[in-house]
């Protein structure tokens, strides 16, 4: 047989359930490192750059659909799950294709690698075979389909767990649940599967005998790392799959000269980046798509998500960080939380129990203690004093708080919005802001204070004179 030509289409299979994590979720939508594990498995593949990807959807399909939209590609409906071999087969006509390789995959296959995918197209394409099986061996192979050799080492079938015997059992050689086919060949064996198993399913994997049967070839490509196809099933697998993607990401970022102090307890999402001597200490989370510049300090218990860190900032312990922006050479926290929309300029200085949301600090600017900044924006070198509050919401809608460049904002200060400061403005300690502020003007709000002389004294008299009570 000649080697097979023509582009490559991809079939995810993920109608479903997966019963074994005892959810109300289909298995797929759970997530491992922040997405979806069938997005993961879809990732894998587009790297390869097929002319068509097809995905199976049946248990909760409207919501995997949903999930995967920016994946893109095409979805079959499998109404009933009848089966993997089932599933392949309500996709025949959407696969269409000029005979070139079918990639299947299953889609619990969360840390699965494009290189081994490629490796696996090539090998079939080699082979001409009308099948080829992605295997691994490993030492716990209860659950897994077992690929059964003959004496010269052929691929003559893949049992399943449920169906194999002890000598089956025994096998430590699994079906991965990657395939490359014909479609064209494979399609017609399908058609002709009896689900003869103890599950009563139609069963991909007995096309493997089938087309032997037929005098087709089948081969079987064992894959040395069994950790990256491990089938996700049970909740201690989702767990494994996780740590398998955050450590990879950690040994590359290592690898690209972070620093992290200890890599087990650093969750660093595969799509963020870190730039180099960036040091990153235990129990620190780096989700979504964000972006941590070089030579940045990230201190324990922060959680940065779909955030930006520019280069030589200091993100102290324990802040949190949504679809934020922080410049270069800033200081966040301790204990900050910049909510979705933050955007500190370089320099800036957000401190200790201090939130910010909708939130821009031009160059230098500081708010340094216990504040709410909140749908504001704070010109250049502010200095905004400890426990100042930006009134935003009168319950029903929300109003802008500006602070040109410079003002100085004393401690305890209410910004009632809508409300303009000008440049360099001061507003006295304790004030209550209702109306805009000239530029170069200082705003006091407070009351007066009085002393009222020999207070103390006089108070203190007046208890000593009470007789106290008796003790019961
Ligand atoms: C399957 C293989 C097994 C292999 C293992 C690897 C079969 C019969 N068995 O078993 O040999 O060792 O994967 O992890 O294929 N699906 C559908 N429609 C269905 C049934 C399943 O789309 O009707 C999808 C699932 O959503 C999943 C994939 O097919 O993504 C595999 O199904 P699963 O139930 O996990 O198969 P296993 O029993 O693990
Ligand atoms: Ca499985």
């Amino acid at each position: 047989m000649a080697a097979a030509r023509g582009s490559l289409t991809v079939l995810v299979l993920a109608a479903g359930k997966g019963t074994r994590l005892r959810s109300k979720t289909i298995k797929l939508l759970h997530p491992v490192a922040g997405r979806p594990m069938v997005g993961w498995v879809l990732e894998a593949a587009a790297a390869l750059k097929p002319t068509r990807t097809v995905t199976v959807v049946g248990y909760q399909a409207d919501a995997v659909r949903e999930a995967l939209a920016d994946a893109g590609g095409r979805y079959v409906l499998q109404k009933e799950q009848r089966g993997t071999g089932h599933a392949v087969l309500q996709a025949a006509r959407a696969l269409g294709g000029d005979g070139g390789p079918l990639l299947i995959l299953n889609g619990d296959l969360p840390t699965l690698r494009t290189k081994t995918l490629r490796r696996l197209v090539q090998a079939h394409r080699r082979s001409g075979a009308a099948l080829t099986v992605l295997s691994a061996e490993i030492a716990d192979a209860t659950g897994y389909g077992r690929v059964i050799r003959d004496a010269k080492g052929q691929v003559e079938r893949i049992v399943e767990h449920r169906d194999a015997n002890s000598a089956q059992r025994a096998v430590r050689e699994i079906n991965t649940g990657v395939y490359v086919g014909d479609a064209k060949r494979l399609l017609a064996i399908l058609r002709k599967l009896k689900p003869d198993n103890d599950q009563g399913e139609y069963y991909l994997t007995d096309a493997v005998h089938e087309l032997l049967a037929r005098g087709e070839k089948v081969g079987a490509v064992m894959h040395g790392d069994a950790e990256e196809l491990l089938g996700v099933n049970t909740r201690e697998e989702l767990a494994q799959s996780a740590r398998t993607l955050y450590a990879r990401r950690a040994a590359e970022l290592q690898e690209r000269g972070v620093t992290l102090l200890d890599a087990s307890r650093t969750w660093i999402d595969p799509h963020a980046k870190v730039g180099r001597d960036t040091i990153i200490y235990p129990d620190v989370y780096i989700e979504g798509e964000s972006k941590i510049g070089e030579d940045c300090v990230i201190r324990s218990g922060s959680r940065i998500s779909n955030s930006t860190v520019g280069k030589g900032s200091e993100i102290k312990d324990h802040c949190v960080l949504l679809d934020s922006r922080v410049g270069k050479a800033a200081a966040v926290g301790p204990f900050a939380h910049l909510r979705p929309g933050s955007d500190l300029g370089d320099e800036t200085k957000v401190g200790n129990f201090v939130e910010t949301k909708k939130a821009t600090f031009g160059r230098g600017a500081k708010a340094s203690h216990l504040s709410y900044i909140g749908d504001a924006s704070v010109g250049p070198n502010c200095n905004i004093g400890a426990g100042t509050i930006t009134c935003n919401y009168d319950g029903t809608n929300k109003f802008r708080t500006e602070l040109a460049e410079g003002v100085f904002i004393g401690s305890d200060t209410q910004l009632v919005a809508p409300v303009k400061l000008g440049k360099g403005a001061y507003v006295g300690a304790g004030s209550t802001v209702t109306g805009d502020v000239p530029a170069g003007a200082l705003a006091i709000s407070r009351t007066k204070q009085r002393n009222i002389e020999g207070w103390v004294a006089r108070a203190n008299a007046k208890k000593t004179k009470k007789k106290p009570k008796k003790r019961s």
